[in-house]
């Protein structure tokens, strides 16, 4: 079975037991800027598992597009992705314990075949916190799984929770038995040796942890299940790794059909990160030097390394990306809408990181010869951090010639250099915010609430792709940069300023509140998140039109603030618009 049916299978069996389907959310969090990424399907759920009305309905199912990144030096063995897709059912206070694993039992045995004899189970065990979960046992015995496939481990196994903070509880995960031999008499799902491999995670959601590790219940018990793509497809498929199924075949074939050095890893790494790349870009990320930009920046970076390691032509780049667009369209039509923007991103860093390497590894050279001379063979710390900050020279990069030359590099140096220059260039962030604020009159904060009405407007004529990149405001003009993969038609820029202005005819109210941040994320508000997650947040509203979350000021009512006019619409950079408007009163 191939992954897209294995996927349409999933979504109408659940629709068929009630639930509804609902889109996956982007890549890119929206409102959330405790995540650089999302790393679960329930993760863009948060404010319903706390008790939000979602406008859906109890029991919904989707596939969500997620992004990992604690394992990217893993990826290039034969089964750590950094892109995966997760398939999930939902119940928001709905069914419980018994119905999910009845369902999760008939999927996988009637949908999808799989013989009970490959099936076994593993259960919260119980602690302080939480009783030991007989509930989920006894429902597994009920449907067929006899008890000695049925295993009790605590909280490292059977208790999930996304970070550290936030809705939580014990989950029960399904293996399949890929008929390995037992490594050991004591060998059982909880190993890593390879025979077990976990399915489905279903997770019973109904604590909250807070921030001093205090669990209290929540308002409503959930359910929230994750059932990952790629493996499932390579087990149903009989194959060893991902790699080895149809979501990578077309470019892994490419690669071994281009390279001129055979390598295994390579190929993986350049084909993972390809996609994975392709993925955040048609999302709306951007390669830059600081969070997800930052993920971005390595994961382009790193698989034109391999590409080099292969010897394959960087002018390949731009028809590996089409292999992949025509290959993944179907199941993700997105990268198709964004063809030329992923190969216009792709391809400039590509020529940067050409540049890069050039300086770098002639300064990387100066260095060690200076070292050579002195008779050394550690570099320190901050060397690396020299070649990185001030030549844009990747540290692993850095890593890797300096193990082909037989030297060191003082590791740990370098990240406590690396982390004070995060922290600064956040303290910058934060006091140019500030900064931009302080600076405010009549006319500034009538420009201030007109970038919200823009914004907004923007997501209701182009589509909720739209995202905030940047802002600038002076006494004559909003500056409004978002990310929109093309330019905007004459009758979309009317669209647009018609509806700012029959919002501000329509004098609209303006009012500010406080609330945490949850609440803020619940409430639906857009906008950019210079608060951590936890903090207490402003929340401005325009009338019914606008919501967002914002430091301030803004007018009381829209009523006065002129006519709104577009004066130019043009591009910022790839996959990014800019518009510039004034109010004429
Ligand atoms: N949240 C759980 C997981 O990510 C189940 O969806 O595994």
């Amino acid at each position: 079975m191939k992954a897209i049916e294995i996927r349409n299978k999933y979504l109408n069996y659940f629709k068929n037991q009630g639930h509804s389907i609902i889109p996956s959310a982007p890549l890119i969090p929206e409102n959330d800027p405790s995540v650089l990424f999302n790393t679960a399907g329930m993760q863009p759920l948060v404010p319903y598992l706390l008790g939000e009305k979602h406008p859906a309905g109890v029991r919904l199912t989707d596939y969500q597009k997620c992004v990992r990144t604690n394992d990217i030096d893993e990826v290039g063995d034969n089964r750590h992705l950094t892109f995966f897709e997760m398939l999930g059912n939902w119940s928001l206070g709905d069914y419980f314990k018994k119905e999910s694993i009845k369902y999760s039992f008939e999927f996988l045995t009637k949908e999808l075949q799989i013989p009970v004899e490959k099936l076994s189970v593993t259960c919260f065990a119980g602690d302080e916190d939480c009783a030991r979960d007989e509930e989920t046992a006894k429902a597994w015995k009920e449907v067929g799984i006899p008890e000695e496939r049925i295993y009790y481990f605590g909280k490292d196994d059977n208790w999930w929770i996304a970070g550290t903070e936030g809705p939580c509880g014990p989950d029960t995960e399904m293996f399949y038995d890929t008929g390995k031999p037992k490594c050991s008499e004591n060998c059982n799902p909880s190993c890593s040796c390879g025979k077990y491999v976990e399915i489905w995670n279903n997770v019973f959601m109904e604590f909250y942890k807070n921030k001093d590790g205090k669990y209290t219940k929540l308002t409503q018990r959930n359910v929230d299940t994750g059932l990952g793509l790629e493996r499932m497809t390579m087990l149903l498929q009989g194959k060893e790794t991902p790699f080895d199924t149809e979501l990578f075949l077309p470019i892994m074939q490419k690669l071994e059909s281009l390279q001129k050095v055979n390598d295994i890893n390579s190929r993986r790494i350049v084909a993972e990160h390809l996609r994975s790349s392709m993925m955040i870009i048609a999302d709306g990320g951007r390669p830059s030097n600081i969070d997800r930009g930052y993920v971005l920046r390595r994961l382009i970076r790193r698989m034109i390394r391999h590409l080099n390691k292969l010897q394959i032509s960087l002018d390949e780049l731009s028809n590996l990306i089409d292999i992949n667009v025509e290959n993944l369209k179907e199941m993700y039509p997105e990268l198709e809408q964004n063809r030329e923007t992923i190969k216009n991103v792709m391809l400039e860093e590509k020529d940067k990181f050409a540049k890069t390497l050039e300086h770098g590894e002639k300064e990387f050279i100066k260095e060690m010869n200076k070292l050579k001379e002195a008779g050394k063979n550690i570099l320190d710390g901050k060397i690396v951090f020299k070649l990185y900050d001030t030549y844009g020279f990747p540290p692993e990069v850095t890593e890797d010639l300096a193990k082909e030359n037989g030297l060191e590099i003082d590791k740990a140096e370098f990240e406590k250099l690396f982390k004070e220059h995060q922290e600064l260039s956040r303290q910058g962030a934060e006091q140019k915010f500030k900064g931009g604020l302080a600076d405010q009159n009549e006319k500034t904060i009538s420009y201030h609430t007109a970038t919200h009405l823009l914004h907004k407007a923007l997501k209701v004529v182009l589509g909720d792709h739209v995202r905030q990149s940047g802002s600038n405001i002076t006494e004559e003009r909003l500056r409004f940069d978002f990310t929109h993969p093309q330019k905007m038609t004459p009758e979309e820029i009317k669209k647009v300023e018609d509806l700012v202005n029959e919002q501000i005819q329509r004098d609209l109210k303006v009012t500010c509140e406080e609330m945490s941040y949850d609440e803020a994320k619940a409430s639906g508000a857009i906008g950019l998140f210079t608060n951590k997650y936890g903090d207490r947040v402003k929340v401005y509203t325009i009338g019914d039109f606008s919501k967002e979350i914002c430091g301030g000021p803004h007018v009381e009512h829209t009523g006065d603030m002129g006519t709104f006019k577009i004066k130019k619409e043009e591009s910022s950079s790839s996959g990014i618009r800019r518009i510039k408007a004034v109010l004429i009163k």
